[in-house]
């Protein structure tokens, strides 16, 4: 009786880890991308493909696409599944625009600029009917300096766990990507395949989908104005911030 009820427990437990992962492979017609993506229960999907290679604890870019209603005010992607001391992607729709802004939150406040986390548009981005959807490369995603000053790598070899959040009210500015919003409707976190999002194709479909010399087409907001631009060599703001909040434990990982 003892014996059977460890071998169902060690069952159960082999079972949850070869589930983990919550993403799906889903190719975009659009752009051919062949992306592992997560179909929220909010309605909005992440999705993510990467360079067939990465070496353990270098960074690395993605390509990131997000498909939502574009009626929602703002939609959150958070690359180490929390709010806090990660990068945010933060996208919304502003008319037939898709825009986005880079942003990194030091609290349970609203997320300020983050202008280490990069976006080169590309095509696949864009305002149909009822959905808005945002593709881009993004460097600066998966890595960057964590809450106790060191740097910190989404390990490509393995599961990662995200966090997204959004919002049914709209940014207090929608044509400005350094806009103030309010806080989320709803959060959720998810674990991504990031060994089945890996493709030798990477570079092709980057290639394919750059879309104009200024990256910038119709529909599309490719100009990452920050407001919070930190030139290379001063003095890293992250670091003081970090400082000054070493008071509260922002690792939360609710
Ligand atoms: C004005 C903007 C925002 C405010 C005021 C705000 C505030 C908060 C507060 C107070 C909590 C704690 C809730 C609790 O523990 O009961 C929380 C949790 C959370 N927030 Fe935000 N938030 C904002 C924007 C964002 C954005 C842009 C994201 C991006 C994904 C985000 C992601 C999360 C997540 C994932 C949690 C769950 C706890 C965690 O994993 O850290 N938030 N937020």
């Amino acid at each position: 009786m003892k014996w059977l009820s460890i071998a169902t427990v060690t069952a159960g437990l082999a079972g949850s880890a070869a589930a983990q992962a919550e993403s799906v492979p889903y190719t975009d017609a659009e752009t051919g991308i062949a992306f592992q993506s997560y179909p929220s229960a909010d309605g909005v999907e992440f999705r993510v493909a990467l360079p067939a290679t990465i070496e353990a604890g270098k960074p690395y870019d993605v390509i990131l696409q997000v498909e939502a209603p574009k009626s929602l005010g703002w939609i959150g992607w958070a690359w180490a599944g929390q709010m806090t001391y990660n990068p945010l992607t933060i996208i919304w729709a502003n008319g037939d625009q898709v825009m986005h802004s880079s942003r990194m939150a030091f609290g349970y406040s609203s997320p300020t600029a983050y202008p280490d986390a990069t976006y080169q548009i590309l095509k696949g981005t864009g305002v149909k009917g009822d959905t808005l959807k945002f593709t881009a490369l993004c460097k600066g995603c998966s890595s960057w300096t964590d809450f106790t000053g060191e740097p910190f790598t989404v390990d490509a070899s393995q599961e990662a766990r995200f966090a997204y959040a959004f919002s049914a009210n709209p940014v207090a500015a929608p044509a400005d990507n350094g806009t103030t919003f309010t806080i989320h409707d709803g959060v959720g976190h998810w674990y991504h395949d990031l060994p089945g999002a890996k493709s030798a194709s990477f570079a092709d479909w980057v290639a394919k989908n750059t879309v104009g010399a200024n990256g910038t087409a119709p529909g599309m907001n490719g100009t990452a104005v920050l407001s919070a631009t930190r030139p290379r060599g001063a003095p890293f703001r992250f670091m003081e911030r970090v400082r000054r909040d070493l008071g509260v434990d922002a690792r939360n990982r609710a």
